[in-house]
């Protein structure tokens, strides 16, 4: 077999497309361009690279961005300071902190401080809860991203087993959630889970995010399944997941590559998340 491969830079750009044509309707009832403040620390080239792409998709959507740069040595006060001021601010819709935060910050705290409404990656514990009791929320950009390509892959969730690799705040239990809300039935693994292969082989939905590179291998994978690669990891000057896509690719029903699968979902989902934001903030 030769799964379909699911073009998340497609998805994307239509999500983005929609966005535009939203913004340009609510800026009208607003009086203003929906805005978003994304906040950074330090100098992780990946958190730039990621970053900067959320900043030119405002671009690309119409909604007004600002980023507000710290340094590495910022402390926890500087950044609960700057979430407080961006919370008070009427142009300002939508708050977003880039993680990896410094060490010594504690992440959760900067997190919890943005104002619930505003917490446009969802991360926020009123949010997390709604997500967590089926209820309206805005949602973690990278697992709802994931769950828009598997609906248009035409993935039904009842009555099929999900296996999520990865437990983080960020992807892994809000996908696990997600996929929960949706009917499947859910197995959280994580690299060191035991026999982990048996679990991977009864999933009809298989999503990868371990961070760990070509993790997967094509012998975990159940023949027909739909694979979500989440992993961005460096192979020399290559960008490979944590699926070993070329013999996953054989064996899958439909599989998202890397690059050109979630990442750019991600992003998609944010813009989108924003407006949800700005049109419940009016
Ligand atoms: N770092 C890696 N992924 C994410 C994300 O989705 N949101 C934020 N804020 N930081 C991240």
């Amino acid at each position: 077999m030769t799964a379909t491969i699911i073009d998340g830079k497609a998805t994307a750009e239509a999500v983005l497309a929609r966005c535009r044509e939203q913004c340009g309707a609510l800026a009208a009832k607003l009086g203003k361009a929906p805005g978003l403040a994304v906040m950074i620390a330090g100098d992780n080239p990946a958190s730039q690279v990621y970053v900067n792409n959320k900043i030119h998709a405002c671009e690309k959507a119409g909604l007004h961005s600002q980023l507000a740069r710290f340094p590495a040595d910022a402390s926890e006060t500087q950044l609960l300071d700057a979430v407080a001021a961006f919370n008070e601010d009427d142009s300002v819709h939508g708050i977003l902190v880039q993680l990896p935060l410094p060490d010594g910050v504690h992440a959760a705290k900067v997190l919890d401080a943005v104002a619930p409404q505003k917490d446009v990656d969802g991360f926020h514990a009123v949010n997390m809860g709604n997500l967590a009791l089926g209820l309206p929320s805005l949602a973690p950009c990278t697992p709802s991203g994931c769950m828009r390509l598997l609906k248009d892959a035409g993935v039904t969730f009842p009555g099929k087993r999900a296996a999520v690799l990865g437990r983080s705040n960020i992807v892994g239990k809000p996908m696990a959630l997600m996929l929960v809300n949706a009917g499947a039935t859910v197995t959280v693994c994580n690299s060191k889970t035991p026999d982990l292969k048996d679990e991977t082989l009864r999933a009809d939905i298989l999503v990868a995010a371990v961070g760990i590179a070509r993790f997967v291998t094509g012998d975990m994978i159940k023949p027909g399944a739909a694979v979500i690669d989440v992993g961005i990891n460096r192979d020399g000057k290559k960008l490979v997941g944590d699926v070993d896509f070329d013999a996953a690719k054989e064996i899958a029903g439909c599989i998202t590559p890397v690059p050109g699968g979630v990442g750019p979902m991600t992003v998609a989902m944010l813009i989108a998340n924003t407006l949800a934001a700005a049109g419940a903030q009016n």
